[in-house]
């Protein structure tokens, strides 16, 4: 599909979640042509094993690399906790050195410190991603002094995957996290919220958190960071595919799952008629 050496940015995610992350980032970057693949038939993958997880996402990244990718974004925590080390040290050498795969838990880490005073800093997760500590290092590496606070939320990406996220029941599951997330430690003024599904319950999470209390805005600041490498990497940005009229470049949407059903709950969270195609991984 793709000519020159050149292709789309791929975005992945094991279902809706990721679409939080593209919205920033055709932005941020409206410019590029885009392949959105969602998972959906395999979601959830938050309470899936390690190697389940490294297994579905090499998979998926393989597709996207065969729709012409050169970068790939897992804009998955889950996904960016337990594949994404194996997937740039182990696999990409022997696929094409040249393509990269980046996710969303480093860049976040690393804008952390504009958000909190007294350094402690929740992290609400899937259970795999709460589970790996991957938060936990990152932050403690960048800023020792710091006391992060992992709390899994093991019904909320069901909630969203099945479309209760804007109904009155899901009120009872954010209120409990955020009571139970602040009693493990009261001091907490910023938290992450660690999985791409979640700002999908933004307005709840809001609504039910204390005021002083910041969410980081990880889709901003993972649309920024890339904006950022595409900036320091003109070899990469020579390769990617834009709009051949000079506005906003195309982006194809790709799920796992039923196409009609899957367009159906995108277009509402993106707020734009999309429509998906079924593939088979
Ligand atoms: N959206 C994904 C994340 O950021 C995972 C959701 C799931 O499949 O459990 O963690």
């Amino acid at each position: 599909m793709p000519h020159n050496n050149c292709g789309p940015i791929g975005i992945f995610d094991s279902g809706y979640g990721g679409l939080t992350i593209l919205k920033e980032i055709r932005k941020a970057l409206p410019q590029y042509n885009y392949i959105y693949l969602g998972d959906n038939a395999r979601a959830p993958y938050g309470t899936r094993s390690f190697d389940i997880v490294y297994r579905f996402t090499l998979e998926s990244v393989k597709h996207l690399f065969n729709q012409g990718c050169r970068l790939v974004i897992l804009a998955c925590n889950t996904a960016s906790a337990k594949a994404l080390r194996t997937i740039q040290q182990h696999d990409l050498p022997g696929i094409d050195p040249s393509r990269r795969v980046l996710g969303v838990i480093r860049p976040t880490v690393e804008r952390l410190g504009e958000y909190t005073s007294t350094g402690h800093v929740g992290i609400f997760g899937t259970p795999g991603t709460i589970q790996s500590e991957s938060y936990d290092m990152e932050i403690t590496k960048l800023y020792p002094g710091y006391r992060p606070i992992g709390h899994a939320c093991p019904m909320w990406v069901p909630l969203i995957e099945n479309g209760e996220a804007y109904n009155d029941g899901a009120d009872y599951f954010v209120k409990q996290e955020i009571f139970r997330i602040l009693n493990k430690d009261p001091e907490i003024d910023a938290i992450i919220l660690g999985c791409t599904h979640y700002p999908l319950l933004y307005d709840k999470i809001r609504r039910f958190l204390p005021e002083h209390i910041s969410l980081i805005p990880q889709g901003e600041i993972v649309a920024n960071s890339l904006a950022d490498y595409l900036r320091r990497h003109p070899q990469m940005e020579s390769r990617l595919t834009r709009s051949s009229t000079g506005d906003t470049g195309s982006c194809i949407y790709l799920t796992t799952e039923n196409n009609a059903k899957f367009s159906t709950m995108a277009s509402l969270f993106l707020g734009e008629s999309i429509n998906a195609t079924t593939i088979e991984l």
